[in-house]
């Protein structure tokens, strides 16, 4: 692991600099990630407060809502600044809340990904991630299918999501990939060896769920000491451990709370020294 400090950005792709903490615009719906939220305005209010205070990536899917948060990024954001990446998903469909059925077909994925393009009132997605891996398909054929619409102009990179170590060797065949988004985060490491081997690649590792859906916020153990340590919420600790894990790790920490988003984004200032790594990897 690295004791030097985590670099501020990373560049999609050889050519899309981003800001390396994020955000996930999947909690800006309704409980079981499905319909629109109570309070619209107040979803529109912290998309624009995530953008004014500098992040510029924001990750979303056709599947969230659905429909909802890609709608709310357009409302919210549209006419785009210059330089922010909306970076969404296919490949999911939405029997009902909480429920995420594949469907990575290429009939499936040109359809979503041209209800996306509308969606998000776009001519070309920045970052377009195949969501997951449809067992019945195989990759690919679905990153086939996106290469194509790569080709078409209406999409500008690709990357992946919910992959093994081998699904993305496959992928990077088909086509080329520059990001992979799975479970991570300091009480998940089952996609350890996939941190590394993408950072070797100059692959983004986008972590979901960096703050364990919440309970990273609570106060435990090696988190807490160092917290306090540092003035800061066990919260921050757990996204600037992420930061500091590989120069490709990219954290999209989710919110529906402007002060939540706040605290989240200050964790880009943490430097976490050698020992305080050790202690928190154990
Ligand atoms: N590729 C995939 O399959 C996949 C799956 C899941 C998620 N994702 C992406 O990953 C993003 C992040 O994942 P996630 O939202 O599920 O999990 P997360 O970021 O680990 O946690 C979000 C939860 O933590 C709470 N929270 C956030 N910041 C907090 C803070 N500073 N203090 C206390 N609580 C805090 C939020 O509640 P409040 O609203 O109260 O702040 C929310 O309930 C999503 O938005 C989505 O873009 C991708």
């Amino acid at each position: 692991m690295p004791d030097a400090p985590a670099p501020a950005r990373l560049t999609l792709g050889g050519d899309l600099a981003v800001n390396r903490l994020g955000f996930g615009a999947m909690r800006i719906t309704s409980p079981g990630i499905w319909g629109p939220p109570a309070d619209e305005a107040a979803a529109i209010a912290l998309l624009r407060r995530v953008v004014e205070r500098g992040v510029n990536f924001i990750d979303t899917a056709d599947s969230y809502g659905p429909g909802v948060s890609e709608r709310l990024i357009a409302e919210a954001l549209h006419p785009y600044p210059s330089g922010l990446v909306i970076a969404t998903k296919g490949g999911l469909l939405r029997p009902g809340p909480d429920r995420w059925v594949a469907d990575c077909r290429p009939e499936h994925l040109r359809q979503v990904c041209e209800d996306s393009l509308k969606r998000l009132r776009l001519d070309r997605i920045d970052l377009y991630q195949l969501h997951a891996v449809d067992h019945r398909v195989p990759i690919e054929e679905s990153v086939g299918a996106l290469r194509e619409l790569q080709r078409q102009g209406k999409i500008r990179h690709l990357g992946v999501s919910n992959v093994s170590g081998p699904e993305l060797a496959r992928a990077r065949q088909a086509a080329d990939i520059v990001s992979v988004q799975n479970h991570y985060n300091l009480t998940d490491r089952s996609s350890d060896t996939l941190v590394d081997a993408c950072a070797a690649a100059g692959i983004a590792f986008i972590p979901w769920y960096p703050l364990a859906a919440g309970r990273l916020t609570r106060h435990e153990s090696a988190l807490a000491q160092i917290a306090e340590r540092h003035r800061a919420t066990p919260a921050q600790i757990a996204l600037a451990w992420l930061l500091h894990r590989s120069p490709t790790t990219l954290p999209i920490p989710g919110t529906t709370s402007i002060a939540h988003f706040e605290e989240n984004l200050a964790a880009a200032a943490i430097r976490l020294d050698a020992d305080e790594l050790r202690q928190l990897a154990r």
